[in-house]
């Protein structure tokens, strides 16, 4: 199993086809929300060689560290700070082209240069976001916007 989930080949649409496919069917038979969490982060960012990938779990008026993959981040983001925050509140995808260009961005390691912020939706409130930074500036657009929504979404 471990060596499907090399960095990709192909285009963003063919590498992100292939993934959603297999995060389908590894997530079809697990019903704990980590566990999910943790296997999804890994294969997008193993999919796509991104800089950091990961989760932030609502936890009352906060976000909280969930599960992830790459370098040490911080454990904490308030309502409406930063890119996490921001798409908490706003309740939709935000793609930041340049950090250094979004007032507030939280820079938990200065080589992170775009990104983009998913919220996970259950029952009509969102639990999560999925956070994805990039060392490369403008790193995201639309096709990532719409096949991270939809994996995101397997995680019901
Ligand atoms: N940049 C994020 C903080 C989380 S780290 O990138 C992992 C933000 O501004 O919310």
């Amino acid at each position: 199993m471990a060596e499907d989930f090399k960095i990709g080949t192909g285009s963003k649409e063919e590498r992100y086809k292939l993934l959603f496919a297999q995060a389908e069917a590894m997530l079809r038979d697990e019903g704990d929300e980590v566990a999910k969490m943790a296997n999804l982060a890994a294969m997008i960012h193993l999919s796509f060689g991104f800089w950091w990938t990961g989760f932030y779990r609502v936890v009352g008026e906060e976000l909280v560290l969930g599960p992830f993959q790459g370098p040490v981040a911080c454990t904490r983001i308030g309502y409406g700070r930063g890119v996490c925050g921001t798409a908490w509140r706003e309740e939709q995808t935000i793609i930041v082209e340049d950090v250094e260009k979004f007032p507030g961005h939280i820079a938990c390691s200065s080589l992170s240069r775009s990104e983009i912020v998913v919220p996970v939706w259950h029952n009509d409130e969102i639990c999560a976001v999925l956070d994805i930074d990039s060392e490369r500036l403008a790193t995201f657009d639309s096709t990532d916007k719409l096949w991270l929504e939809k994996i995101v979404a397997l995680l019901k």
